[in-house]
């Protein structure tokens, strides 16, 4: 509805076109920030009061309001209006609907550009919260499937050619590492979001004498932001938030295509519980990992939402400019596509049953113990580029012959290189292998048993701290 008398209509003669209107409005998407301007409301009204400009009674009436209003939201009864514009007129008309002129006090002061840059704030500290509890959750599913599947040897790859066998842990634990930097750069970016645009007002500061630290304080920032211009048009907050997230999403969606990989016929490495994968409408057979497919492809969404709201502030004169208003889909989006991800991913790395057979059997396959046997002769004094080379040599041979290495009888070895011995053969086997990698990080049992020992004493610290 055009026409509807505007807070800041003072000055304008005509209505607003409805067009404009409709072009202009936040109110649509901004709502979800509503119990954060409220509760910024409330800290204004407490640093209104203590500055002189409410009397205790004043103030008392309007939180009051402000209290009902939030009721309202919670249960769902309000009701947002679009020709109000933005969450933060709704809520100040509905507070004059509630207590009169008054509510007009509310405004002294302040500005909406230091408002949507607090409640921003607000919103993004307690929705990362969630975030790092979701990627503790995630971390936490990839540690109990690397001690249930201790043991396990499949290939690892190079070139997603085989390369040398590991531990199926091993593999598991290094998406940990992945989801643990993502968990550290959660934290950091969060010392940068505890600080308090309140009290920038439009752009300038105000000649109220506004004690800001008490706002923070009342709000939980750890500060107040230092300088009143970069307070209301700073959003390297959100960049950083969409970066982090960004960067999640891509480790989501390597797992997410290594589940997809493995689960095709080719590798045969994995099932999924029927729970958590979807059919095909034409063909009976099939059961698709598209949970997985969908985290991969809604990576892509989140790379999209980055680059729009580096894009909307490259050009940006300071201080607000209505441009800003564009950083809230994104980031909203972004909140939305990484949580659920992030909580599917858990119950796909939960539900994942290796096939623990097809994948020994396949780290046998490539010659994948063909570094060992060069390390072999290196321990009997070839230099490692000839012994590189005799080993390529006895892979040849073995080809040729369709056998694994570990086949080729030791009078055939020796006729390619004399300083192998019968003890050679305890080199081939992948399980030799794989227990002779103890250097710190490697795939041994001995170390993995370390990094899952450490894994699991960094969660029980950070569940409890
Ligand atoms: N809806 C606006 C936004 O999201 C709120 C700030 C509006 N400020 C202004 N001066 N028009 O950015």
């Amino acid at each position: 509805m055009a026409g509807v008398k505007k807070p800041w209509g003072g000055r304008f003669r005509e209505a607003t076109h409805a067009l404009v209107e409709e072009f202009t409005e936040s109110v649509s998407f901004d709502q979800r920030l509503a119990l954060y301007d409220i509760r910024v409301n409330l800290a204004h009204v407490e640093v209104l009061r203590k500055a002189g400009l409410l009397s205790p009674e004043e103030a008392r009436v309007l939180s009051q309001g402000l209290r009902e209003i939030e009721e309202e939201i919670r249960s769902g009864k309000f009701v947002f209006r679009r020709e109000l514009e933005d969450v933060h007129m709704n809520l100040e008309m509905a507070l004059r609907e509630k207590v009169g002129p008054l509510a007009g006090k509310l405004h002294t002061g302040r500005s909406r550009n230091d408002q949507v840059a607090t409640d921003f704030r607000l919103y993004l500290l307690a929705e990362t919260g969630e975030i790092l509890q979701e990627l503790l959750a995630l971390r936490q599913a990839l540690v109990e499937k690397a001690e249930e599947v201790f043991g396990v040897i499949l290939p690892g790859f190079t070139h997603l050619q085989h390369a040398q066998p590991v531990l199926l842990s091993h593999h598991l634990l290094a998406y940990y590492e992945m989801f643990r930097r993502d968990t550290e750069r959660f934290r950091d970016l969060r010392r940068r979001l505890e600080v308090c645009p309140l009290g920038a007002a439009a752009l300038a500061g105000t000649p109220y004498p506004l004690d800001r630290d008490l706002a923070a304080r009342l709000l939980g920032f750890r500060e107040p932001a230092r300088n009143s211009m970069d307070a209301v048009s700073d959003r390297d907050f959100a960049l950083e938030f969409l970066f982090a997230s960004a960067l999640t999403m891509m480790h989501l969606s390597r797992l997410s295509e290594e589940i997809i990989l493995w689960m095709s016929p080719e590798f045969g490495f994995i099932d999924l519980p029927d729970a958590l994968c979807t059919g095909s409408s034409i063909m009976p057979q099939k059961k698709n990992p598209d949970v997985a497919e969908l985290i991969r492809g809604k990576t892509g969404r989140v790379y999209g939402h980055l680059m729009a709201l580096l894009t909307v502030m490259k050009g940006l004169p300071l201080t607000y400019n209505r441009d800003l208003q564009e950083d809230k889909e994104p980031v909203f989006d972004t909140v939305d596509t990484l949580r659920a991800s992030l909580t599917l991913a858990a119950l796909m790395v939960e539900g994942l049953r290796p096939r623990a057979e097809r994948m020994r059997a396949m780290a046998e396959e490539g010659y994948t113990t063909a570094t060992d046997l060069a390390d072999y002769l290196v321990l009997k004094g070839v230099p490692f580029r000839e012994a590189h080379h005799l080993a390529g040599r006895i892979v040849a041979r073995a080809e040729e012959k369709g056998v694994k290495l570990w086949e080729l009888p030791l009078s055939e070895l020796q006729g390619l290189c004399e300083r192998i011995d019968q003890d050679v053969y305890a080199w081939l086997t992948v399980e030799g292998s794989v227990a002779r990698r103890r250097t710190p990080g490697g795939t041994s049992p001995e170390r993995v048993r370390e990094a899952l020992e450490t894994a699991r004493r960094e969660l029980e610290e950070e569940w409890c701290g």
